[in-house]
């Protein structure tokens, strides 16, 4: 399957820039991918004409599968009471026809009103057991604003998902294919425990870091292995590098012992109980 996968529009900020937003989203209808993933903050400080303006926007992706994650910055000001109005529900599970099956896709809000920092929340875990325990028709994804693991090149890291350890957890055992992730501004992949953790950067801002240019990923998902390319909008293909490449199976040397795990997944028994 073919993903394209987009973060921190940020419609509303000085730094906004709708060429890019344009050509990135000219370039998503040509790619004609399954998924667009779109991980959050559409808007800067979640007013409403920001959620309207960003639609205006985003509307014009002619993908039928395009999924909203909400960012922290969509949650300032009560924001998502309009992020509902405009995108639909803030957390849901969709699944898609893909060549390689049925794939399952989670978004998962992690954000807390008017705080930088996102977490899942222990009521979530019981949900995304439920969604991809035993899902085996295609690739499991899920799609979160706020990072897990900490993204280099990217200064102090203060707003970082405060449960994420248990998080890690969980995802190992459900064997998440991939996390589709923004808020950093910065792209980068981490894989760990057969995890693939897969940042986008800012697509249409000059909100950067250093001397990363504003860029999306297009990720290639197929039998055999997963391709993951930065792109920087309306820079073809002089804007475009890989970022990482993988086997379909990720391969991983860890084990863990179930007497261990207990100690360490301590909310396990509730979703079990179910
Ligand atoms: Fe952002
Ligand atoms: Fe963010």
């Amino acid at each position: 399957m073919r993903i394209v996968q987009m973060s921190d529009v940020h419609v509303g900020s000085g730094l906004f820039r709708p060429d890019l937003l344009e050509a990135t989203i000219q370039e998503t209808n040509a790619l004609k991918p399954d998924l667009v993933a779109v991980v959050g903050d559409l808007t800067m400080e979640g007013y409403r004409w920001e959620f309207e303006e960003a639609k205006g926007y985003l509307d014009r992706l002619e993908c039928e599968n395009v999924v909203y994650a909400m960012g922290n910055h969509d949650a300032k000001n009560v924001g998502y009471r309009h992020f509902e109005e405009f995108f639909g529900i803030r957390e849901k599970s969709v699944e898609i026809s893909v060549p390689e099956g049925i794939a399952k896709v989670v978004s998962l809000d992690s954000t807390k009103p008017d705080l930088d920092e996102g977490e899942v929340g222990r009521e979530h875990y019981g949900w995304l057991d439920s969604e991809f325990r035993g899902w085996d028709q295609g690739p499991r994804i899920l799609m979160i604003h706020h990072h897990i693991l900490a993204v280099p090149g990217t200064g102090r890291d203060v707003n970082n998902l405060r449960d994420a350890g248990d998080v890690m957890a969980i995802l190992r055992e459900l064997k998440i294919d991939m996390v589709l992730s923004g808020h950093r501004h910065v792209p980068y992949v981490w894989s760990i425990s057969g995890v693939r953790i897969v940042h986008s950067g800012t697509v249409s801002t000059m909100r950067v870091r250093g001397v990363m240019p504003p860029s999306y990923n297009v990720i290639e998902f197929d039998q055999d292995s997963v391709e993951i390319t930065l792109q920087e909008p309306g820079k073809g293909a002089e804007g475009r590098q890989p970022l990482a490449s993988f086997s379909r199976s990720p391969i991983t040397t860890s084990k863990f012992y179930p007497d261990y795990n207990n100690f360490v997944v301590y909310d396990k028994l509730p979703f079990l109980k179910g």
